[in-house]
């Protein structure tokens, strides 16, 4: 842990030096567009990632740019990441959407419990610039803003001793949530103990029984190894997180025209290469998980914990116009989409 952190601080470095020199290194003298992510080399969003660095590389503006993708927190923790990128140290991060909430209150939508109906529901919605717009761009005046989404399943929980089937089962637990105030709200609601911590600091937690379980989607217990702890996973479904790409405002505004076009391919070849991995790395994970690592799934009826939460959508979207009309859209899709799948 401590020497990933010394590398991190040691990149950063590295990096800030790169920056104000301007170009890449000894000899070079492409611009260098820096993607820092959370996740391993074998996780869809870093697949995806190098499939835009492929492209931009070799396209016609190869010559001018050079995009490189730091995974697995090689350049900090995604808040750091976050702060990396709205000061342009580095051009890019994938954040959770569930840490952007305390940049615009606009993204805490995104972050209620069962707002989503389904993931087709969700997906509509998510495609939808008329809807996420006033999302995305909120954060420009502090630097950043999303350039496109990336499908970060369902989030459910698991824990190391025993499983959860109703939200009475999470009483007197500590769980481990996101640092965002409506998935603290959401675990006050359950009736657990939210236990809010970066999502590299997880898995050392669980094994040092520092928290009892933690919520997140089936990679979590493969890629992030949590299934070697946690042996019990229930699909009470309460949450579909994105994920983000965040773009530098200065470097994504100073682009040319006819160059940003070409970035602009590259964000829908990133949402579309990772939609296409996700699909598979979640199937394969849970045969993993499963049959390799011993992990339970279990099936709750998932309207005890929807009952528990429904209360978080108006204290969070009541009077905020822009958040109610986000809303009523949201609605209109799980409505569209349950009518398809009856
Ligand atoms: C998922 C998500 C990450 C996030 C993590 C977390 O893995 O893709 O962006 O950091 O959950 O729970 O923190």
């Amino acid at each position: 842990m401590k020497m990933r952190r010394s590398l991190a601080v040691l990149c950063v470095l590295m990096l800030i030096a790169g920056v104000f020199a301007g170009c890449g290194g000894a000899g070079s003298s492409k611009r260098i567009v820096r993607i820092g992510h959370n996740q391993s080399t074998a996780h869809p969003s870093h697949i995806a990632l190098e499939a835009f660095a492929d492209y931009i590389n070799n396209s016609e503006l190869g010559e001018k740019y050079e995009v490189q993708v730091y995974p697995s927190e090689l350049l900090g923790s995604q808040n750091e990441m976050v702060q990396l990128t709205q000061t342009g140290a580095i051009d890019f991060v994938i954040a959770s959407n569930a840490i952007m909430e305390t940049f615009s209150k606009n993204y805490s939508i995104f972050n209620l419990p069962f707002l989503f109906s389904s993931a087709e529901a969700y997906h509509a919605a998510m495609d939808d610039p008329s809807l996420t717009d006033p999302i995305f761009l909120a954060t420009e005046d502090a630097g950043f803003r999303t350039v496109t989404w990336l499908d970060a399943g369902t989030r459910n929980f698991y824990t190391v001793d025993k499983p959860i089937e109703k939200p009475e089962d999470l009483k007197g637990l500590k769980i481990r949530v996101q640092q965002s105030p409506t998935n603290i709200a959401m675990m006050n609601a359950f009736g657990g103990s939210a236990t809010p911590m970066g999502f590299g600091e997880v898995y050392t937690a669980l094994q040092s029984n520092i928290i009892d379980g933690a919520e997140n989607n089936e990679m979590a217990l493969t890629d992030n190894g949590h299934g070697d702890v946690c042996k019990h996973y229930s699909y009470d479904m309460h949450q579909m997180v994105p994920d983000l790409l965040l773009g530098n405002v200065a470097f994504l505004n100073g682009l040319p025209e006819e160059e940003y076009a070409v970035f602009e391919e590259g964000f829908k070849l990133i949402n579309k290469v990772q939609r296409e991995e996700w699909t598979k790395a979640v199937e394969n994970a849970k045969n993993k998980a499963q049959n390799e690592m011993g992990v339970n799934f279990y099936y709750p009826d998932t309207a005890p914990f929807q009952e528990a939460c429904m209360p978080i959508h108006d204290s969070v979207v009541k009077g905020n116009a822009i958040l109610e009309d986000i809303y009523a859209k949201i609605t209109a899709y799980n409505e569209q989409y349950r009518a398809v799948a009856e």
